[in-house]
């Protein structure tokens, strides 16, 4: 083994002379020597320890170390031969071992011990290597309202690995974040040395007004005592607040020697916090007993004799033994059994026996006694609530609402008699009370029509009351009873203005031809929505809201002469159950002998695009027409090209003119020429309309051409301007570049060599 100590010992001789040196005792070999090695020592190895006392008179033997008594080897230590010096090869971790019990020999080389054996003790001197935890990484824990500020309701666990009873496993707890913050910040106090959890004195006032709910806290462990440096570490408490159940107990009548099977269940109590412990006492001592549950019981027969009453204290206290509330006390009355036979009292007229009458006589008397009943008794109803009953607005004044019924608890029959009144709710007179003397029941019944508009609800009160002079309190709460009336509210079914519809049409009408509108009688008051119920060939088409109806298609399969029936249905637009139909009969007429007639097209009209409030008025052939016979009314209709028909739409003004407006919102701009059909009296002509659409102006107009206004330039125009311009502008780059050229030149002249600029302008 050869050791150089030189370059090594510097830090490790520091080391031991602060450490280990007054604890070597060089001359008694008996004695133990004490030697402590840092732990997690990060300096070279090895580590020279402390220089053993080794006689320096025996030169030639040679040292040998082992383990101690019960240990195996040297393990990491070892001893410098030419130094004495015990030493150690690798760091040492204070967790794993934190002793090592050493021995020192000098023997000869045949094993003859010539000095020792002396005993080395080495401890590892902890460092703080080891970083606290908590016992769980979530605690939760129950807090009933009323918890005592200070008493503890949860306590937790932490370790550290390092020396127990150093700084550096002296551990510290902190709260460091509650959530909610409200009502107070601070509702709980952390024991910074123990870990447990109470409520502030701030957090107990402020608990009884927080709602249920639960509490977050964020919790922190960390070493080394106060001082601000340390490992830490945290953990979340979920703290749930329970309404207080640790309520007052009422007295407890128990009978005396009571044949029970025993412990017999008489109370119960229960703290709705966590981890709670009940306590019993009893003042005097008897025999009672609380379980871990909260249950109450008395152990064995009570003697009234012995002891009239009981108090009772049950506490709910923590692990500490701490309670977390006031004691709940509790009363227990022992009950005379009944052994003792009643005693007549001393009254009633005197007996007269004759003298020396025979002994062994004797006589029963019997006493009629007489209660009296006094009308002390207010009649009272059985309910107090009834209804809502729901009355539709058309039930007719007589009706039934409800049966109301009172009793009284008097006997005398005279006192159970019962006057009844509408106390409230009836002002208009709409109900009114009948009932039979005697029987208990009050009918409530309808006097006047309802009306939802009027009121849509009432609220009856009746009252009950005796009829003869009531004695002692007063008429209770169920002397009155509330009806509660929901009136329905009653709209006819909607009614058309005609029974039932006609209308006649050429069998060669075309789309979109409108044959005749569909109102209510009433169309200011209500709002309708029209259907077909049964258009089974598909020929009609109803608007909706206007409730015109329309041809859907060309006639096709219609014959001349015949009929067709579909039925209109009409729905109320706010209350859609309410609805009603009529028919709508179609008589097909033969198509005018000529063919559709065709007008000259209109003048044509502008209509901008994308689409703007207004159209154009389309007239009926003109008076003087011979085609027209100077009569209307027209009907007008788009023509049958679905195009037309979805491009445009086409409103009746009357009987003589039309709207034609823009269906969509964008309609391709250019000359349009819309067919539109005219009819009158099964006649019909073919109207071309002819419309200009044009993009639309930021005022929403026609964006017109215009005329070529004076002065303003014409293609040709246009294209001399853009040459002449042209022209001047390489005119004045000539001039432009003659002129540089020629001032160049002026400089060049000074020197011998000149150029030939002239030929490249
Ligand atoms: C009550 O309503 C009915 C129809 O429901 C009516 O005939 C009668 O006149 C109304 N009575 C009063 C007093 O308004
Ligand atoms: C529609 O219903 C009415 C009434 O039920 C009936 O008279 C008529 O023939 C029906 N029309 C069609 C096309 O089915
Ligand atoms: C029909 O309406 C047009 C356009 O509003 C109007 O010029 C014409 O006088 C009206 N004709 C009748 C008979 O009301």
């Amino acid at each position: 083994m050869s050791l150089r100590p030189v370059l090594t010992m510097v830090p490790a001789w520091l080391w031991l002379l602060c450490l280990s040196t007054p604890q070597t005792l060089p001359k008694a070999q008996s004695a133990d020597l004490h030697v402590e090695v840092p732990e997690n020592y990060g300096g070279n190895f090895p580590l020279y320890l402390t220089k053993l006392p080794l006689p320096r008179e025996v030169a030639e033997g040679q040292v040998v170390l082992s383990g101690g008594p019960g240990m195996a080897a040297e393990g990491p230590f070892a001893v410098d031969p030419e130094s004495g010096f015990l030493l150690v090869t690798k760091a040492l971790d204070r967790e794993q071992q934190a002793e090592y019990q050493l021995q020192v020999t000098l023997e000869t080389e045949d094993g003859h011990v010539l000095w020792g054996p002396q005993p080395v003790l080495v401890r590892v001197k902890d460092e703080n290597d080891q970083v606290p935890h908590f016992s769980q990484a979530i605690y939760r824990a129950r807090l009933s309202k009323g918890t005592r500020p200070g008493t503890p309701f949860l306590f937790l666990e932490a370790s550290d690995g390092d020396e127990p009873d150093t700084v550096n496993s002296d551990l510290r707890f902190h709260i460091l974040n509650q959530a909610p913050a409200q009502p107070s910040p601070d509702m709980f106090q952390l024991e910074p040395r123990l870990g447990v959890l109470a409520l502030s004195p701030k957090g107990s006032i402020s608990l009884d007004h927080a709602l249920e709910g639960s509490y977050q806290l964020l919790v922190q462990v960390k070493d080394m005592g106060d001082q601000a440096s340390g490992h830490q570490a945290t953990a979340t408490v979920d703290v749930s607040v329970v309404e207080n159940t640790w309520v007052p107990l009422e007295t407890i009548h128990l009978t005396e020697n009571l044949k029970v099977p025993y412990p017999h269940h008489m109370a119960q109590v229960h703290w709705s916090g966590g981890d709670v412990l009940y306590h019993l006492e009893s003042q005097p001592p008897g025999p009672f007993h609380v379980d871990a549950e909260g249950k109450l019981y008395v152990t064995g027969e009570l003697d009234r004799e012995a002891q009239t009453e009981y108090l009772l204290q049950v506490r709910a206290q923590n692990f500490r033994r701490e309670d977390y509330a006031e004691p709940l006390e509790l009363h227990v009355v022992v009950l005379d059994e009944n052994d003792n036979a009643p005693v007549c009292p001393p009254r009633g007229p005197p007996i007269s026996i004759p003298e020396l009458s025979p002994p062994g006589l004797s006589n029963t008397c019997e006493l009629t006694i007489t209660v009296t009943d006094i009308n002390d008794h207010a009649p009272e109803f059985t309910t107090s609530q009834i209804g809502p009953v729901s009355l539709s607005e058309d039930v007719e004044p007589g009706t039934l609402v409800a049966t109301l019924t009172a009793t009284d608890a008097d006997l005398e029959p005279a006192f159970t008699l019962m006057d009844f009144a509408v106390e409230a709710g009836n002002t208009e007179g709409t109900f009114g009370l009948e009932w039979e003397p005697n029987s208990g029941h009050v009918q409530l019944r309808l006097q006047k029509n309802l009306s939802y508009e009027a009121a849509p609800s009432h609220e009856v009160v009746v009252v009950v009351r005796s009829v003869e002079e009531l004695v002692g309190p007063g008429p209770g709460p169920r002397a009155t009873a509330t009806v509660t009336v929901l009136v329905e509210r009653v709209i006819p079914p909607p009614k058309l203005d005609q029974e039932s519809y006609e209308a006649s049409v050429p069998v060669s009408t075309p789309a979109g031809f409108l044959l005749l509108t569909i109102q209510a009688s009433d169309p200011m008051s209500r709002t309708l929505r029209f259907s077909l119920v049964n258009d089974s060939e598909g020929w009609l088409c109803i608007e909706e809201v206007s409730g015109e109806v329309r041809t859907a298609q060309s006639l096709q399969g219609a014959q001349a002469g015949d009929m067709y029936t579909v039925l209109v249905e009409a729905r109320d637009a706010d209350e859609p159950r309410l609805s009603t139909s009529a028919s709508l009969v179609i008589h097909f007429l033969k198509a005018p002998p000529s063919p559709a007639l065709t007008l000259a097209p209109m003048p044509s009209s502008h209509l901008c695009t994308p689409r703007q409030d207004y159209g154009v008025v389309v007239s009926g052939p003109s008076k003087d027409s011979d085609l027209a016979g100077g009569h209307g009314p027209y009907s007008f209709a788009l023509g049958p090209n679905p195009t037309v028909q979805r491009d445009w739409r086409l409103q009746p003004l009357n009987g003589s003119h039309a709207y034609l407006t823009l269906a969509l919102h964008w309609v391709e701009p250019g000359e349009h020429i819309i067919p539109v059909v005219v009819s009158h009296d099964a006649r019909m002509w073919q109207l071309p309309v002819r419309v200009i659409v044009c993009r639309c102006n930021t005022e929403g107009q026609c964006m017109r051409k215009v005329g070529r206004m004076k002065g303003m330039p014409t293609k040709l125009s246009a294209v001399g301007v853009l040459v002449g311009t042209l022209a001047a502008i390489g005119f004045f780059l000539i001039l432009i570049f003659t002129h540089l050229a020629l001032a160049r030149k002026k400089d060049l002249d000074q020197p011998a060599d000149s150029m030939p600029l002239k030929d490249t302008v």
